[in-house]
């Protein structure tokens, strides 16, 4: 049977580091359904943290904002406080792998502590207002804990707007390939909307493992370092159009209007800081990629940084 590839979703991931309100910005005009800020920090909200605050929940129309945490109490204040901002997708963290995250039973480690889990998301669903959509993100499994079709069940029992799956075990961080055929099995267990996650790099991926799943939507990650255009390419092709090739121009383009979104945004040293990742993604494949990503590397100025771009068209 042909799938039927009209009305599939494509959400941006939570991305820490990466999915920040400038590259928002610029990934929000290629039209994806939805996108994720970058993992907010429970505690940092209650404490209002001045930084969470100001800069990580700077938001634009269309974005959901991912919380991170384990305290109850906590974790409902920060989704509160989230929901008075207007914001519409809450998305929880049960994904996280960084062992200075899952230390302290945040992230992945809440997948090894499911009543836990249940009793944190049975709260969060019952105190936030009914139009708010709720989500829920997580690994395949964390430890000896490998239990997906407990969280999807009780995804689908709490009527979740969505609950999103990313194929790798909290052992595998981000090494060997995610496995689809879990995600496969998630979807075809409940019947609220899957988004499927993990390793789509170009539009036949995400064509491949929809058609592999079944699922509802797929959330893009590491495939959008430097490549918003996959956003583009996975609706053409799921519309059935021809997928356009990006030239060296169009990532110069891109890559210049990224620096100025963020110089907007930030101060000097974290503009520096924060944009250069994104120039060495943008440049990857051009000539002399190596020897210009080493002058990105030791730039600490707009100016330069402009010039150093502005010279690859
Ligand atoms: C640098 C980095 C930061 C990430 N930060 C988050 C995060 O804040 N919240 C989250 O749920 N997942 C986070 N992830 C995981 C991604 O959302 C995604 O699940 C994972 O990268 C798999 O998708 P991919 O294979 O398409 O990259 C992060 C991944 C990377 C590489």
């Amino acid at each position: 049977m042909k799938e039927n590839f009209s009305g599939k979703k494509i959400y941006i991931a939570p991305i820490a580091g990466v999915t920040d309100y400038s590259f928002r910005r610029i990934l929000k005009e290629f039209g994806p359904h939805l996108m994720f800020t970058e993992m907010v920090s429970s505690n940092a909200v209650t404490q209002a943290n001045k930084k969470t605050c100001d800069i990580m929940l700077k938001l634009h129309d269309i974005d959901g904002v991912q919380i991170f945490g384990k305290d109850i109490d906590i974790m409902l204040k920060t989704a509160k406080y989230v929901e008075s901002l207007g914001v519409k997708h809450i998305d929880v963290n049960m994904g996280c792998p960084m062992p200075k995250i899952t230390k302290n039973g945040y992230g992945a480690a809440l997948l090894s502590d499911p009543e836990h889990a249940k009793k944190l998301m049975y709260t969060l669903k019952e105190n936030l207002k009914e139009e708010t959509n709720l989500s829920l993100k997580i690994r395949i499994g964390y430890g000896g804990n490998r239990n997906p079709i407990f969280f999807a069940k009780l995804a689908e029992e709490l009527k979740l707007s969505h609950i999103t799956i990313h194929g790798r075990t909290r052992e595998q961080m981000y090494t060997g390939f995610a496995d689809w055929t879990v995600i496969r099995d998630m979807k075809e267990a409940v019947s609220i909307p899957v988004i499927g996650n993990g390793d789509i790099f170009t539009a036949q991926d995400a064509i491949d493992k929809i058609t592999l799943s079944g699922v509802d939507g797929v959330m893009l990650a590491r495939g959008i370092f430097g490549n918003p255009w996959l956003i583009g390419q996975i609706r053409d092709a799921f519309e059935g159009r021809e997928v356009r090739e990006i030239s060296q121009g169009d990532r110069v383009d891109l890559a210049l209007k990224h620096i100025n979104y963020l110089k907007e945004d930030r101060e000097d040293r974290e503009f520096c800081y924060e944009i250069r990742k994104h120039l060495c993604w943008y440049i990857k494949g051009m000539k002399h990629a190596s020897r210009i990503k080493d002058e990105i590397n030791k730039t600490d100025n707009y100016d330069r940084l402009y010039e150093i771009m502005s010279t690859l068209k």
